[in-house]
């Protein structure tokens, strides 16, 4: 049985766990509170960084002493083997840890159950899956990641009532309120990586920066997508700090190697996509992963957005909607999907939604039917 203060403890430890989230990929967050003998807590961590010491080593060296015959809680099943750091599992066994409560079994191979097997055979009694749902949302980078070897994707879009993203001549500014650009302004701080297509650099010349009060500091890397390399004029993404990297197929990528030489961006080259057109993406995605970008922000007309939605590699749809109406002749947010009836959707599930100023704010993890 959980008891009150076992619970009390795990919300601590999935809010400490998030504040590594910048910094962790490709580890999973995780936090950690030790409960002395009579429940009290005496010890909190977090991960911090990859290579950093794990929620665990942190939580149990603040409690000391304090710790023998107490109780772990942690959000995450401690880990068993000799990575960038030693077991947590030797560590909470030397420790005298009485009970461990877990809100997720870790899947990564050199773990998945043998963390808690291993606490079990010296007789610690370990209870799981306490707020486990709220652990899988916490940690649904991480586990993606696990699954596919690629990044997070969170597409942001703003649309008018009836759905467009830009009027008949491009423009799209301002597609949002005040209160709108400055959650996104947030998005982006707290991304690794924004991402937009080459049709958007040409025509709005976006810096795609963190800026006013929502800047923390550090800048996103910012992705820019073409088939073509052609970035016409616009030069505002190369403008501020942080790196940017201009992801083409590999027979453009020698014809602007101009954009390394002056601004030091990185070109990334990729085989030309079966369908002759681009790239494939999922390349990208796998790119960036094994560039330490777990969660990428995606900022892009619809050319991108569609061909994202495509793949199947959205994960979060963000839409930002302002009442205003564009008619038929401003341009959609998708280009055609393939979706004949209402069985063929694509749609959103664990849905949050809020009122920014004037517009509202939906968002959601995407469901593709045939998944
Ligand atoms: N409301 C909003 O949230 C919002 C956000 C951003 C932009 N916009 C508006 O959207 C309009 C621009 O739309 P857009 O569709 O041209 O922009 P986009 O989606 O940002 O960029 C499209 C470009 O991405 C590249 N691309 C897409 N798939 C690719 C693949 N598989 N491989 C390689 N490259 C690939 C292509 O680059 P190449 O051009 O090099 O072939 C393509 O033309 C503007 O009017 C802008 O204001 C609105």
């Amino acid at each position: 049985m959980t008891s009150l203060p076992e619970i009390q403890a795990m919300k601590r430890a999935l809010e400490l766990a998030i504040l590594g989230r910048k910094a962790v990929f490709p580890n999973p967050m995780v936090g950690a509170v030790v409960l002395d003998s009579s429940s009290n807590s005496v010890g909190e961590g977090f991960h911090e960084k990859c290579g950093a010491p794990h929620a665990e080593i942190v939580a149990l060296s603040e409690a000391g002493a304090a710790a023998s015959s107490g109780t772990i809680v942690v959000s995450l099943e401690p880990c068993c083997h000799y990575g960038r750091t030693g077991p947590c599992t030797d560590a909470i066994i030397n420790a005298g840890i009485r009970k461990v409560v877990i809100a997720m079994l870790d899947p990564h191979p050199n773990v998945s159950g043998k963390g808690k097997k291993q606490l079990e055979s010296v007789g610690i009694e370990v209870e799981t899956s306490v707020l486990l749902d709220e652990a899988e949302i916490l940690n649904r980078v991480y586990l993606h990641y696990l699954r596919t070897s690629r990044s997070w994707i969170t597409l942001k879009m703003a649309l008018s009532m009836d759905g467009r993203t830009a009027a008949k001549d491009g423009g799209s500014r301002w597609l949002s309120c005040e209160e709108s650009r400055k959650q996104v302004h947030r998005m982006r701080a707290s991304a690794q990586a924004v991402m937009t297509g080459a049709g958007t650099v040409r025509y709005d010349d976006p810096e795609l920066t963190s800026r006013g009060s929502e800047y923390t500091g550090e800048q996103p890397a910012r992705i820019v997508v073409s088939a073509t390399g052609d970035l016409g004029n616009s030069r505002k993404i190369f403008e501020k700090p942080g790196r940017v990297i201009i992801a083409v197929p590999e027979s453009v990528s020698g014809n602007i190697q101009e954009f390394q030489r002056e601004f030091g961006a990185d070109i990334w080259g990729f085989p030309a996509d079966s369908t002759g057109y681009g790239f494939n993406l999922t390349l990208l995605l796998e790119r960036t992963a094994s560039e330490g970008f777990g969660e990428i922000l995606c900022e892009c007309g619809r050319g991108l957005a569609t061909m994202l939605l495509r793949k199947k590699l959205v994960n979060t749809l963000s839409v930002f909607t302002t009442p205003l109406i564009l008619g038929g002749e401003g341009l959609p947010a998708f280009e055609k999907l393939g979706i004949n009836s209402m069985v063929d959707s694509i749609r959103l599930e664990n849905v949050r939604s809020s009122l920014l100023g004037t517009d509202t704010h939906l968002e959601g993890e995407v469901v593709y039917w045939t998944d």
